[in-house]
Formats: structure tokens, C-alpha cells, sequence
């Protein structure tokens, strides 16, 4: 197992030394490493078992730091990135040539960049000479961890410290934005709520769902996979159908009673039930049951981000 433990100085010189970290951020714990390094960062595609088509997310200490990696930076960009870094946004940009490797992007001409909102890892961050390449610290395909320990349950045979900054308050990915043609995309929904984003740039076209053609593979339909089927639908109908003894309930606000359920949010509040979501998805694991019933949450704000997980963890059969 890896080591849990708060010491930046330590964390810094396994990163200098070549070394992947599990890190802490705002959203979920990512798996860090030199984004300059192409050999590293082959190290974090192979620990994740992630496909190389896969682009990851160059993490940076503070928001002017965008100016070093990208170019031709649309006025909006720059104007999210004052706002709203550090925080749980993403911003797909042009990549300057020479700096950033081909297979951090996947070979592509444009880098997702985030400035975490996490003081350990900002700290962390601003005492290395490079960015850190971060992708969420979980095996490909399954749900991204939110404390250390969902880290060293998952991978911790694979790497040797993880940076214990407690848990993620945000609870969900990041938001990725692009632009085509200069007007914002969004290419993932996340900790970021689409309404915050349109009160500043106007409406921004969402396009989440292109699995033929995934600009963020986040896309890919059954990303956030636990271990047991999960079906989502009308509750009341559900459980009339499904046996109380092996069917986990994940509701929004609801008490129905069981051993088996999960209530994200008793209050109705969505960013409570955000940093919720994927710790209840790991306990259904731990249950004897087979089946995980649940309904989708309102459609606003943090509520349309927590959708999709539900939605893609329901469509991994
Ligand atoms: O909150 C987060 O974003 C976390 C923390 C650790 O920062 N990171 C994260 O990374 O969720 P990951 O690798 O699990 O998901 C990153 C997503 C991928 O689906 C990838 O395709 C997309 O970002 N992405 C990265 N670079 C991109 C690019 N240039 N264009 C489009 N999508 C990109
Ligand atoms: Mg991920």
C-alpha cells in the first residue's frame, strides 16, 4: 500500500525525482506527475490503465500561468480563468508548440488546463519547476476517488505516496470548456454549474454526449462504472419490482427506510449531494445486495453534472 501523509517537501521531491503522487484537489484526487515529461507521463497512462486517446489535464499553480502553454487565448477564456481559478473549471486551449508532449494531449493541438482550488496541492504546485499532468486517480472506467483512501484501495500497489489533503469538497470532476470557433463548449459537465459559466460568456452549446466522436473521453458512456448495476428510473415504480433485501436506494432527499439506501442531500442542497455521490457509490459496494435503484435530480445547477454520472454509471451493461 502506499503511504498516507501530509508532507508537501516529501511530495515534491518523489515529482522531481520522475515519481507519480496522488494528489488532493477541490474535485477529486488526481495522479500527478511532471507534465513535461513524456516517460512520466506514460508511467500515469499505464498505472491508470487509461488509453492513450485520452488527453489528461495539465494542472497550474495560479491563472497567469496559462499565458506559458497556450496561445491565441479567446478574450472569454481569460476572463473564466479570472474568475473562476483556482476552482473546478477546465479550459481546453490552444497549445503553444514545443512545451506541453504530444502524449499528454493525445496528440492533439489544444490542453485542458485547471488551476486546482486546493491549498496542499497549490502550495505543492507552485515549489515544482513544471506543471503536473493529473488525470482523476482511479483505474480507467471507474468511479474517480474523493479521499485518500478510495486512492490506495484502488491503486495503491502502484505508486508510493499519496498527499493526504482530506476530502474533496466539490466531490465531482471538473468542468471542461472549449471553444469552436471561438464560442465556449462544454465538453464535460462538472463541479462548475453551466448556470455561473453562462452569467458570464452567455449561452454555451453543451457536447457531452458525441461517443462516436469523444473530445473527452469523460464522454464515453459507462465511465463511471460501480460495481454493481445500477438503474435509474421512477423510485416509487422501482421498488415495488425490486426485492428490499438485495436493492441498494440512492435518492436525492428521500427516506425510504432501508439498510440500503444513500440520501445525498436530506436538505435538497446539490452541492452537498455532489461531494456525496461517489463516496454512496463506493458503499453499495460493501453491501449485499445486487442491484442499485435511484432517480435523477433536478436539472439545474450542480444537478445537471450529477445526471450524467448517474446516467453513464446506468449505462455501463
Ligand atoms: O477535476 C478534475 O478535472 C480532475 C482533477 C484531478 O483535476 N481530473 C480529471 O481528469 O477528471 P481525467 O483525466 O479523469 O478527465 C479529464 C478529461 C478527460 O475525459 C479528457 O478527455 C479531457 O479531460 N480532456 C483533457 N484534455 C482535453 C483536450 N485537449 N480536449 C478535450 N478534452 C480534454
Ligand atoms: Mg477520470
Amino acid at each position: 500500500m502506499a503511504e498516507i501523509g501530509r508532507d508537501i517537501h516529501k511530495a515534491a521531491a518523489l515529482l522531481q525525482k520522475g515519481e507519480l503522487v496522488a494528489v488532493p484537489t477541490e474535485t477529486v484526487y488526481g495522479l500527478a506527475g511532471n507534465a513535461l515529461d513524456t516517460e512520466v507521463v506514460a508511467r500515469i497512462f499505464a498505472v491508470k490503465n487509461r488509453p492513450e486517446f485520452d488527453p489528461l489535464i495539465v494542472h497550474v499553480p495560479a491563472p497567469n500561468d496559462m499565458e506559458k502553454y497556450v496561445e491565441d487565448v479567446p478574450r472569454e477564456a481569460v476572463r473564466l480563468a479570472k474568475l473562476f481559478w483556482p476552482g473546478p473549471l477546465t479550459i481546453v486551449l490552444k497549445k503553444k508548440p514545443g512545451i506541453i508532449p504530444p502524449l499528454v494531449t493525445a496528440g492533439m493541438d489544444t490542453v485542458g488546463l485547471r488551476c486546482p482550488d486546493h491549498a496542499l496541492t497549490r502550495q505543492l504546485l507552485s515549489m515544482l519547476p513544471f506543471p503536473l499532468a493529473a488525470p482523476s486517480a482511479n483505474p480507467f472506467g471507474y468511479v474517480s476517488p474523493t479521499n485518500p483512501q478510495h486512492v490506495n484501495d484502488q491503486l495503491g500497489e502502484k505508486i508510493s505516496y499519496i498527499l493526504d489533503g482530506g476530502a474533496c469538497p466539490v466531490g465531482i470532476e471538473s468542468t471542461i470548456l472549449g471553444f469552436e470557433n471561438n464560442v465556449p463548449v462544454i465538453f464535460r459537465l462538472g463541479g462548475l454549474s453551466i448556470e455561473r459559466i453562462e452569467a458570464i460568456v452567455g449561452t454555451v452549446k453543451v457536447m457531452t454526449h458525441s461517443s462516436s466522436n469523444p473530445k473527452a473521453p469523460g464522454q464515453l458512456k459507462s465511465h463511471y462504472a460501480p460495481g454493481k448495476k445500477l438503474i435509474v428510473g421512477n423510485l416509487d415504480e422501482m421498488l415495488q419490482q425490486y426485492p428490499a433485501h438485495s436493492t441498494g436506494i440512492l435518492t436525492f432527499t428521500r427516506d425510504f427506510h432501508s439498510p440500503y439506501q444513500r440520501i445525498l442531500s436530506r436538505a435538497g442542497n446539490m452541492e452537498e449531494a455532489a461531494a456525496n455521490l461517489f463516496q454512496f457509490l463506493r458503499d453499495f459496494d460493501q453491501m449485499p445486495i445486487d442491484t442499485i435503484v435511484t432517480e435523477l435530480l433536478p436539472p439545474e445547477g450542480l444537478g445537471r453534472a450529477i445526471n450524467d454520472r448517474l446516467l453513464r454509471a446506468a449505462a455501463s451493461e
